[in-house]
């Protein structure tokens, strides 16, 4: 028996002021899924989480609703917990970043960087609003683009042309909150240094992520790392810095810290030490986190934790965001789902399994396609998997007074071919290949499935003779099926505690896929799971239109938007904020990504239509030194006569992987901009046509 382990595991603290969303519980759901696991295999485990609860956006909802920031806050930890625990997120503790263990860690971090050397000043200029008497963060001002001229822009980025610039460049700026019109005025704020911690982070981050993000991480290491700005000024919900009377923590130091705080808080109310988990280089933390909180994460945090003197998180885990239908969550389209609305409609069983389906334990982007959700939910967890139970637990109980008998050598095969699965399965758990434990089951269904079929119980039932035979198929059902709710527990823990209960049994561990049931009486049968209706999902999407779900992130000065302290303290990594509308323009890349592209010239030699395809053209490109390249297009709409493409020269990207399409290998990607036939089409170069040379 391997040793216990003792595992802190967090998931990114939702913000006070929003609703829980479908998005969100990408993370909660497979953070569960992963802790659930740990504690099916007996190790000691904690899951900690808490509401963000301090900012500006939050103090100013507040004001907006006439109560003060602690009612909005209690009010939004109730419902957000009620959302997670009605999906079966289980916290072991979920508390508030406005808590006195929180303060008490924030400002014992800030005493030992300020001690350390790692804290110091500089002063900036900044909007400030004489009416609202405070700094405005980059949301809460909107004015002119200082690039393209677009009207009504936010403080930090233009939705019309991309740009990026500091708040005070605005033309015409306006206050959010007031309408007033703020004024630039010098404000002296408190900062981070790390570029003392430049050569320990740029060690420990390839460690403990992903490759793919602590590449992107390490980046920002071939140029100093630049300091960050821990403060922000009076009035601010948060917690004062000792020293500094007008001066509060920003939202992003003590939120990170509030991790520490809530397993604090779980340590004293377990009759544990605080050091024995945190401090103990033998237990393990991780944080499960969106891609869009990555700096924070994996540069600030660790930065915040090595100069204070405490243990580092082991890993942390970052996802990708949720699209929706193949698109970015839309209100309008109603795609945009609060989880309450989800709830009203639709089993939270359904979205954890979808989910599971989903999830590889990798920060690309997972789609939930609504028409698939349903399929699969239909097609394999309730028609392959638990049709098992529903149909065997029933003739059992209504034909053969709900006994099971001994299996035969069959059965006993097919058992064990259930069973001999669990090493494989417990490993995707650990690595969060969550998405590989439904095919794995399903594989094992298909199997009983056909034993079920082939052994015909339904008839056998019916002879008198035939008794003993079908109680051996219902017991060898019965068995494969109560493996598959131990393999599924971690992702369906209702169903399974139902299961266990069926089988007079509690709660699964890891370890029971090795018991047998045999010769005992199960309980009634209860119903495990329905099948959904896509009526069902229509009439939530119809819900979500209805009223706009409000999302705090959106608004908040986190995610959505890097006000000018944080923009000069390191790169931000371009990434929208998680399941929330954002402007069309794709995330900014940076020069070296530029860099990598081999754009050539090319003569379209060929360009002919693609048999049952509406979209796409098929061309034959003269690549000079290169040769030829085929290429496909989805610019069919725009070129009605593709023999009027034959002749022209096109700039196309020349380096970029040969791409398996269903009708052929496309080697390389036309450039096109603009809309085609209308204002835009293909790129040619800019030279005259002969003139240049192709491919060079
Ligand atoms: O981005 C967000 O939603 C933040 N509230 C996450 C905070 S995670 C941690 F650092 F507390
Ligand atoms: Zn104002």
């Amino acid at each position: 028996m391997s040793e216990k382990r003792r595992i802190v595991v967090t998931s990114a603290l939702p913000y006070a002021n929003g609703d829980i969303h479908l998005g969100h519980l990408v993370e909660y759901i497979q953070t569960d899924f992963w802790v659930r696991f740990q504690k099916m295999r007996g190790n000691d485990c904690v899951y900690i989480c808490a509401d963000d609860t301090h900012g500006t956006p939050i103090m100013i909802r507040a004001n907006k609703e006439g109560i003060t920031p602690e009612q909005l806050i209690a009010r939004s930890h109730a419902l957000h917990l009620k959302d997670f625990t009605d999906f079966e997120v289980a916290f072991d503790n979920y508390y508030s970043t406005n808590s006195p263990e929180n303060k008490a860690f924030s400002e014992q971090f800030f005493a030992a960087m300020e001690k350390s050397g790692a804290v110091t000043k500089q002063t900036s200029p900044q909007l400030y609003c004489a009416r609202c008497k405070m700094f405005l963060p980059d949301r809460f001002v909107k004015g002119v683009c200082p690039k393209c001229g677009a009207e009504n822009q936010y403080g930090d980025s233009c939705d019309k042309c991309g740009a990026t610039y500091a708040a005070d460049e605005l033309g015409h700026p306006v206050c959010t909150t007031c309408g007033g019109t703020p004024v630039v005025k010098d404000s002296e704020h408190l900062y981070f240094e790390l570029e003392p911690q430049h050569d320990y982070l740029r060690e420990w981050i390839p460690g403990h992520t992903t490759s793919d993000v602590s590449n992107k991480l390490l980046e920002w290491f071939n140029e100093p790392l630049r300091s960050w700005c821990i403060s922000r000024a009076a009035p601010y919900f948060g917690f004062q810095i000792p020293g500094y009377p007008d001066k509060y923590f920003y939202v992003w130091v003590d939120a990170p810290i509030g991790y520490l705080a809530s397993l604090k808080n779980w340590c004293e109310s377990h009759g544990e030490k605080f050091e024995d988990w945190w401090q103990n280089p033998k237990a393990e933390r991780y944080h499960f986190i969106g891609k869009d909180i990555i700096r924070f994460h994996c540069l600030f945090w660790p930065g915040m934790l090595h100069a204070a003197g405490f243990e580092q998180p082991n890993k942390i885990f970052v996802h990708g965001f949720l699209t929706v239908n193949g698109e970015k969550m839309s209100k309008s389209k109603g795609t945009f789902v609060n989880a309450r609305t989800y709830l009203d409609h639709l089993p939270a069983s359904a979205l954890r399994y979808y989910y599971a389906c989903k999830l590889g334990g990798t920060t690309d982007d997972m789609d939930l396609n609504l028409q698939d959700f349903v399929q699969r939910v239909n097609g394999d967890m309730v028609g392959k998997i638990t049709n098992l139970a529903s149909r065997g637990a029933q003739m059992l109980n209504k034909s053969l007074e709900g006994r099971l008998g001994t299996m035969d050598d069959e059965g006993r095969k097919l058992v064990d071919l259930a069973r001999s699965r669990a090493d494989v399965i417990a490993r995707h758990y650990e690595d969060r290949r969550f998405s590989q434990v439904p095919v794995e089951v399903a594989k094992i269904a298909d199997a009983a499935n056909e034993y079920f079929d082939a052994r015909a119980p339904w008839k056998t039932v019916k002879d008198p003779a035939g008794a003993e035979t079908t109680r051996v198929t219902l017991t060898t059902i019965l068995n494969v099926f109560r493996i598959l709710a131990i393999y599924l527990k971690p992702i369906l823990p209702a169903y399974s505690e139902k299961v266990a209960a069926l089988f007079g049994e509690s709660s699964y561990m890891w370890a029971d896929v090795q018991k047998t049931v045999e010769n005992i009486k199960i309980g009634a049968y209860e119903y495990l799971a329905t099948r959904i209706d896509a009526k069902q999902v229509e009439a939530m999407v119809e819900k979500a239109k209805e009223k706009p779900a409000d999302s705090g992130e959106v608004a908040h000065e986190s995610r959505a938007s890097k006000n000018k302290a944080e923009r000069t303290a390191a790169k931000a990594e371009a990434a929208p904020a998680a399941a929330a509308e954002a402007p069309a323009l794709k995330p900014e890349i940076a020069f070296d990504d530029f860099e990598k592209l081999d754009l050539r010239i090319a003569k379209v030699v060929a360009c002919e239509t693609v048999p049952k395809s509406s979209k796409l053209l098929k061309f034959d490109l003269d690549c000079g030194v290169l040769g030829h390249r085929t290429i496909f297009s989805g610019i069919r709409g725009a070129y009605p006569d593709p023999a009027a493409l034959v002749g022209r020269e096109v700039l196309f990207v020349a380096n970029l992987a040969p791409r398996k399409m269903s009708v052929g290998v496309s080697e390389g990607m036309i450039l096109f901009a603009g809309e085609p036939g209308v204002n835009g089409g293909v790129l040619s170069p800019i030279v005259e046509a002969g003139a240049g040379t192709p491919a060079t």
